[in-house]
This record gives structure tokens, sequence and C-alpha cells, in this order.
């Protein structure tokens, strides 16, 4: 790639001015306004800063020691001491031919592969999977597969919510007021509804919120009853769960839920005592700030009437028992023993910030020799129209389920007014498609970690940044292979087929070299947006291309030319795709 080409060129020419440099951080990124180049790089200022040295002058020594004559045009000095490259068009060519004989798709797999869990998705028995459990379930999904792609090592391990108070109340219902048939025909919305039950009549009597702690207390003593009973609804739950991951292609490596840590959670707690990072406090296990960190930066203080005051981490409760924090601490030993990873991300809504800030805390306190890196990806909340936290009309969490539903049947409207003449059990099956793809791609596209509004009419709509427009885009490229009524030609003799005489030839093909490095990105801030921002600039590219340039009815070589050009932004499109989950479709 060439910007791994500039890269290793830049560091070795840094490493002749300054021999002891550490130059791993010296790396080119695309220039934010071509009008200047097409990459650049900001790193000699910061070599510069650090060794207090004049960054122009600096720049200046290092571009006398930089051979870049084959891939770039004369490198530039700008402003404080940036380096911009404008690369040569042979260089790109070079490089578009050997993607064509299939040598590379514009990325490369990594030479140090790391191991990541990525926990996500992760809902909670006897509860439906709300709109907040499929962001995570979208943007966990696409993140691993990015990682993947890019050759590191995946375990993507879905963290059920499967123990807890709830049970209490869960079993008291089940016992009393089961409605079997209800059960067979929406299990989730039973259990919902007998939880739900239990819990408004224990608030006005407590005979029953006691009944429900007992309840509680014989499960997690292993009761043979009440363990059978928790059985059958985790059977129930996932099986619902797994309805919804077929329909959005998301697959687990492990599925290993809270409670299969329970057989840990003891020793945890005591070890977390003798090594002095819990003590107690009334009656229950804490942990504590220990100071180390600024007073703004610690999870375990929280600001009150102008006073910093203790936000303990609570890991085991008066009565005995353990929590969520307790679980987690236990899941991260877990995962270190099993899998050693060298990272491990959590994709959860913004809501659960502070959990992991004070788990990541304890945990750096209670392992200090651990290396792994520890994320906490979390993203906004999901409003509707009105700006309010995303309901039904009723006022009910929209259940999965219903949504991709709904999202189905609107694509099919939208597919039908488009095609038709097209039989019904396409448009039908086209319509999986977009409307699915509709909805993940509403998740990935924003900001994560902004709040955004919910809108069918957005989400569907055949202009902007959206699933059905690249969709569509990728099918314009496809059918003019079959118009073409021929396979590419791949350029034989090395790039002597291509040509790139055109700006709008020009722009698409450099945009396509820069895949790569897009999804370098995404991995790295794990933002999977950076990936959607990339391929709707893609599709806009190739339209501009498209109309400006006839491909099939060019002379050539321009017609071969453009007609690789075309295949490869269609490999680079459904690539792309694919790694946000979205599965593409020939036709449209
Ligand atoms: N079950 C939790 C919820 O629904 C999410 C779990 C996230 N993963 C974790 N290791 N805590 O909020």
């Amino acid at each position: 790639m060439l910007n791994r080409v500039l890269e290793q060129r830049l560091q070795q020419a840094v490493r002749a001015v300054l021999p002891d440099a550490d130059t791993t951080n010296i790396l080119v990124r695309p220039c934010p306004d071509p009008k200047f180049g097409d990459y650049q790089t900001n790193a000699l200022m910061a070599v510069a800063k650090e060794r207090k040295m004049n960054p122009r002058q600096l720049a200046t020594d290092v571009l006398a020691k930089l051979d870049v004559a084959d891939v770039c045009e004369k490198v530039e000095i700008a402003g404080a001491g940036f380096l911009n490259f404008r690369v040569k068009n042979s260089a790109v060519i070079d490089s578009l031919a050997a993607a064509a004989r299939g040598e590379h798709l514009f990325y490369q797999k990594t030479d140090k592969p790391r191991t990541a869990v990525v926990d996500f998705s992760s809902p909670n028995i006897a509860k439906p999977m709300h709109v907040g459990h499929i962001r995570s379930t979208i943007l966990g999904d696409s993140l691993a597969r990015v990682l993947r792609l890019l050759g590191h090592r995946v375990v993507t391990d879905n963290h059920i919510g499967d123990w807890g108070t709830q049970f209490g109340k869960l079993l008291v219902g089940w016992k009393n007021h089961l409605d079997r048939a209800a059960l067979e025909l929406d299990a989730i919305g039973e259990m919902e509804r007998l939880y739900k039950l239990i819990n408004s009549t224990s608030e006005k009597d407590p005979a029953i919120l006691e009944e429900a702690r007992r309840e509680l207390v014989k499960l997690q003593a292993g009761d043979a009853e009440n363990l059978e009973i928790w059985h059958e609804m985790i059977a129930l739950s996932q099986h619902q769960f797994d309805t919804i991951y077929g329909r959005l292609g998301v697959k687990f490596d492990q599925v290993l839920g809270e409670s299969f840590y329970n057989p840990w959670l003891k020793e945890v707690v005591e070890d977390l005592r003798a090594k002095n990072i819990a003590r107690e406090s009334d009656g229950a296990l804490c942990v504590f700030s220990d100071g180390s960190v600024p007073q703004k930066e610690d999870p375990f203080l929280i600001q009150r009437d102008g006073k910093w005051q203790d936000n303990p981490a609570l890991i085991q409760k008066s009565d005995g028992g353990f929590n969520y924090a307790t679980t987690d601490l236990a899941t991260l030993q877990y995962r270190l023993k099993t899998w050693q990873p060298s990272e491990i991300v959590y994709v959860t809504d913004g809501r659960q910030q502070l959990h992991f800030q004070q788990l990541f805390s304890t945990f750096r306190r209670w392992h200090p020799e651990a290396k792994v890196k520890l994320a906490h990806v979390w993203f906004g909340s999901i409003l509707g129209e009105d700006g309010k936290p995303f309901k039904t009309r009723s006022g009910e969490t929209v259940k999965l389920s219903d949504l991709l539903d709904e999202a189905e049947e609107r694509a099919f409207k939208v597919v039908s007014d488009k095609n038709p003449e097209m039989p019904e059990s396409e448009r039908k099956e086209i319509a999986r498609i977009v409307g699915i793809s509709a909805v993940k791609y509403a998740d990935l596209q924003p900001n994560r970690q902004s709040d955004y509004i919910f809108s069918w009419d957005k989400m569907l709509s055949l202009q902007g940044n959206t699933a059905p427009y690249l969709l569509y885009a990728y099918t314009r490229v496809r059918s003019i292979f079959r118009k073409a009524d021929a396979g590419v030609q791949t350029p034989q003799n090395g790039s002597a087929g291509l040509v790139l005489s055109e700006s709008d030839e020009l722009t698409l093909a450099k945009h396509l070299l820069n895949f790569g490095l897009v999804l370098e990105a995404v991995i790295e801030d794990y933002r999977p947006n950076y990936l959607c921002t990339y391929l709707f600039e893609l599709a806009g590219h190739f339209a501009r291309f498209y109309e400006n340039c006839p491909v099939l009815k060019a002379e050539e070589p321009h017609r071969s030319s453009r007609l690789a050009l075309s295949d490869l932004t269609a490999r680079v499109l459904k690539q792309g795709l694919e790694v946000l989950g979205i599965e593409t479709t020939e036709q449209m």
C-alpha cells in the first residue's frame, strides 16, 4: 500500500537524521485537502517538539534524506513542518494493476496479529432485546469483522445476563401465573409479563417480595426445581435471541453468560479483600479510590455540593450476594487466562461508562502486571422522531423482531416502487437485504457517541448516506458487467492496460488506495463510521466517474481500463459492506 511505502521511507529518513529516534509514530494520513497533495504527515512536528528543535529545519533535513522519487512528485514542506506528498500516476496505476491481478484489495493483513475479545450484544434472559442491544450487536459484529479481515485473532463473546435478582420475581411469577399458551407464542413476552406482574404486586405486598427473595436464595443454593425452571427460561430466551441473530447474520464464538462465572466469584472477592483493594463498608465489600489519579478522573469519587465524595464500586452486598461488577471481574480474569488477549473490547451503551471505568481501574490494581488493553466502546441513545427515547406508540420498548419486520415491510415498498415488474419472491429477498441493511447502517453511520434519531424515511432513502444508496451504487457498478456481457479484462502484462487520463478516474483510483488505511483507523478508534464515510465517498466518486467517463462505449485502452476500475470499485464496496455486516444484492 502506498501510504505504507511512504511511511517506511519517511521513517528511514528520520533515522538517518536522528539515529536514536523512535519512528513508530511517524505515519502518513490522507491530505485533508487534495489541493495540497494526497498524503500528509504532521509527525515531524511532534519529534521536533520533543527534542526542542525547529520543526521546519527538521523537515528540511529529513527531506534531504528522503527518497520517494519513484512513487511521488516533489515533496513539499508546508506550514509549521508538515510534509505533503502527491503520488505519481504511475504508482497509482501499479497499485491498481496489482489489485486487478488479485494480489491485494488495497489493504494488508497485519504482520503483528493481536488477539481481541469482543464482548457485545449481551442481552438479558427473560427480557426482550431492545434497540440498545441491537446497536451493540451491530457495532460489535462490525468491529469483529474488520479485526478479522486485517488478520487479527478474534473471540466474540456474548455475555448474556442470565443471573441476578430478577430471577426471584420471575420464579414467583412462573410458579403462580404462567400462561403456557402465551409462552408457546412469545416466550420472552410472557416472561416479561410475569416479571412486571410480580414487580408491581410486590411493591404493594411485602409478602410477595419476601417470597421472591426466598425463591432467589433457593435458586442460588441449587434447588432442583428452580434450576430447572431457570434453565427453561434460558433456553426459551436464547431461542428467541438466536432467531434475531440469524436475521442479522451475527455469530458468536462463545456464549458465556454471567452464571458461567459463579464458581469464581467468592475467590475473586476474597482475593481483592486480601490484597486490600476492597474493604468493608456498612457490611458490604467495596472498592474505594486509592488516590492514584487526579480527582476529576477518579471513577471512585463523585462531586456533590462542591465536595469530592466517595463513589465506591460494590463487589459484595451486605447479604453476601455478588453483583454485575463481581461477575465482570471474574470474567476478565477468565478471558485473560483462557485466550491471552492483547485487548478486550466491551460494546454497551454510554450509561455503563462508570461501571467500566471502575471495572478497569479495579482490575489494574488487582493485576498491575497485565498488559491487556481494555476498551469500553460506548454509544449514545436511539431517539424517536420526537427526540425522546425510542418507544412504541403505546410507550413500550420497541421489540427487535418487530423492528426488523417493519424494516423489511417498508423496504418491500421501496423495492416494489422501483421494480414493479420483478417477481414478488425476488422483491421480497431484496427487501430483506435492504431492510436489515438500512437498520444496521443507521446504527453504524453516525458518530457512535452521539444520540441519533431513528427515522424510517431517512434510513430507507435512496439518496444520502444510507444503506439503500450504497447497495444501489453497488448494483449500478455490477450492471455494467451484465451489459458488457464479459468478464473483466485484467491487465496481463504489468500495468500496461491501465490508463488514468481523466481527473475523475484519478480521484476514484486514489480513493480506492485508501481502503486499508480506513480499515485500520476503524479498529484503532473502534469506529465503523469511518468506513461508512469512506464507502459513501467511494460511491460518490464512482458516480462522477461514471457520469463523465464512458465505459462500455469508450475506445481501447480506456474501455478495459475503466472496466477494471469499475470492477475494483465493486469489489471494495462489497468487501467494505461485508465488514459492516451488510449483504449486497446484484439487482435492486
Ligand atoms: N447484559 C448487560 C446489559 O444488558 C450488558 C453486558 C455487557 N458486558 C459486560 N461484560 N458487562 O446491559
